[in-house]
């Protein structure tokens, strides 16, 4: 008895010390999604996924450059919907989960992205990338859709305040998190008292009375 007794403390004892040691390296920031990736864990990651990515996929040309004004409105809700709530309506990244995710969201307007092949593109949205938070979307997307999704990623340096008011009025209608990202658009600064005319249709007094 005093035996099995004195195996029991002893083996607490060990966990005890193992669950110890992995609480202080936890502590050391061992295990924390909050940090940047280091200089050299990027380039790493980065030449890695360069070297897997087949040839064939890099060199793939968008069959879908030439796009029409529908294309785009569609295209551009469809990167709000499935992208927005961690690359940004804008795609520069800066949300709540893109931030705060390991390795943290790029900002896609920038270099580091944009000199990626449209066929690289497509591959890394088609498959994801492991280890990280950005996950493979072939299985939900048909080709088209992630076409035209590379077409919204070429936009993203240069977007057009047209454009831009387009992603924040789809943002506003998915809601939730989303809608958090873009703005009522700005009120008329005049001394009227603000959404006269917003809620209810214009009365413009254009009408003829009949008396
Ligand atoms: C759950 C969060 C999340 C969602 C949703 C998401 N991504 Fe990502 N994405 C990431 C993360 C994190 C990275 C960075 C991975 C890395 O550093 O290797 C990334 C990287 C990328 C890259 C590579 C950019 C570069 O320069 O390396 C592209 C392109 C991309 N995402 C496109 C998309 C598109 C298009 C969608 C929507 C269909 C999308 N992502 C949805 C988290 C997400």
């Amino acid at each position: 008895m005093r035996k099995i007794i004195l195996s029991v403390i002893s083996t607490l004892v060990v966990v005890g010390f193992l669950i110890g040691g992995l609480l202080l390296y936890m502590r050391g920031e061992g295990f924390s999604a909050r940090e940047q990736p280091t200089w050299m864990e990027r380039t790493m990651a980065r030449n890695a996924r360069k070297i897997v990515t087949p040839a064939e996929a890099k060199n793939l040309a968008n069959p879908r450059k030439q796009q029409t004004a529908a294309m785009i409105a569609e295209a551009d809700e469809h990167f709000v919907e499935h992208c927005g709530i961690c690359h940004g309506i804008d795609g520069r990244g800066d949300t709540l989960i893109g931030k705060n995710l390991y390795p943290k969201v790029p900002d896609m307007s920038k270099p580091d992205t944009q000199q990626l092949s449209d066929g690289e593109l497509y591959y890394i949205i088609n498959n994801g990338i492991r280890l990280t938070g950005m996950p493979a979307w072939g299985s939900e997307d048909k080709p088209e859709a992630i076409w035209d999704l590379v077409s919204v990623i070429r936009r993203l340096p240069k977007l057009s305040p047209e454009e831009l008011q387009r992603l924040q009025k789809a943002a506003r209608e998915a809601g939730g998190e989303l809608a958090e990202q873009a703005p009522e658009p700005e009120k008329k600064e005049t001394g009227e008292p603000p959404n006269e005319g917003e809620t209810k249709p214009k009365h413009t007094h254009t009408h003829v009375h009949k008396h």
